[in-house]
């Protein structure tokens, strides 16, 4: 299948969604954003894809909603039609792991969109922000609870009210993201990663994804005992009686995702 706004092509078990809008520099208008959505649900339902991998351009991951599309939208359109939540709603609910590679701009939704995935893995360009404050709005898909999640209320007040941008080193440094790669490198180590991730029990990888979610939705406690839970689980999988006799006979696991 072929998209408008996005590329869609698999290597092995991973999935590579790249967001194709360069002249609007990613910017997620509607069309964008309903591609991404269904090209999501598409590596969902196939079985022999294990891990997702969603990238933009050299210039831009996403420079945010479209400002022209949604310039003149009145309350009512915005509300009755809960504007930015259909298809974009799709890359948080994915059960399957999302690796964000970011380089360039990743400004307003475009930060959004890449804190909703699993990882974010950036270029020594990335630019990171939530600069709504500046064109009379403020973040509407998660900037102010993920990011505030992500790097605390302090740096996330920071971002939020003066619409700064967050380099790649600041935004490693505060957790933000998981590591800084050279440009002309991003999708090489991108992709080693999803690779890693997809050669592993896919119901494992799963479960380990949930669980770390729990974490932001629940007490210490509870969280415990949801992760204790998942974790006897596995103990009904194929893949964690293969994995365990793989290691006490020294050879490589085969698993089969059951
Ligand atoms: N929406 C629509 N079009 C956009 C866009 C956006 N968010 N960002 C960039 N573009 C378009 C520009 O209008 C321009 O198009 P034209 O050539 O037709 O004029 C093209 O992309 C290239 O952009 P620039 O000429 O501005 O490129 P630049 O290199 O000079 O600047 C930039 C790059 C700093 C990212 C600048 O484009 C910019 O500030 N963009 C807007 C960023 C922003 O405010 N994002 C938040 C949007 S609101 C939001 O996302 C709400 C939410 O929480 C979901």
């Amino acid at each position: 299948m072929t998209y408008k706004f996005v590329l869609f092509e698999k290597v092995g078990k991973v999935g590579i969604i790249t967001l194709n809008r360069p002249e609007a520099l990613n910017a997620l208008s509607e069309g964008l954003i309903q591609d991404l959505g269904e090209c999501l649900e598409r590596c969902e339902a196939d079985p022999t894809l294990h891990c997702i991998v969603l990238m933009g351009s050299e210039k831009a991951f996403a420079a945010g909603a479209d400002i022209k599309e949604m310039q003149s939208k009145t309350y009512m359109e915005a509300y009755m039609g809960d504007f930015i939540t259909k298809g974009w709603e799709k890359v948080s609910s994915c059960r399957k792991p999302i690796i964000a590679g970011v380089s360039g701009y990743a400004l307003g939704g475009g930060c959004e969109i890449a804190m909703m995935c699993d990882v974010i893995i950036a270029s020594e360009t990335a630019k990171f922000g939530q600069p709504e404050v500046s064109i009379g709005t403020m973040p509407g898909a998660g900037g102010t609870q993920r990011l505030t999640r992500s790097i605390g209320k302090s740096k996330a007040m920071d971002m939020c009210l003066t619409g700064r941008i967050m380099e790649a080193d600041e935004a490693e440094r505060a957790g933000l993201i998981s590591r800084v790669v050279p440009v002309d490198k991003l999708r090489e180590e991108v992709l080693l990663v999803a690779q890693k991730i997809a050669s592993y029990s896919l119901p494992d990888v799963m479960m380990i994804k949930e669980s770390v979610n729990r974490a932001f939705e629940t007490s210490l406690s509870e969280g415990l005992r949801f992760e204790r839970r998942l974790f006897h689980s596995t103990f009904a999988l194929e893949d964690q009686k293969e994995g365990m006799r793989a290691f006490l006979e020294k050879r490589p696991p085969v698993f089969k995702g059951k």
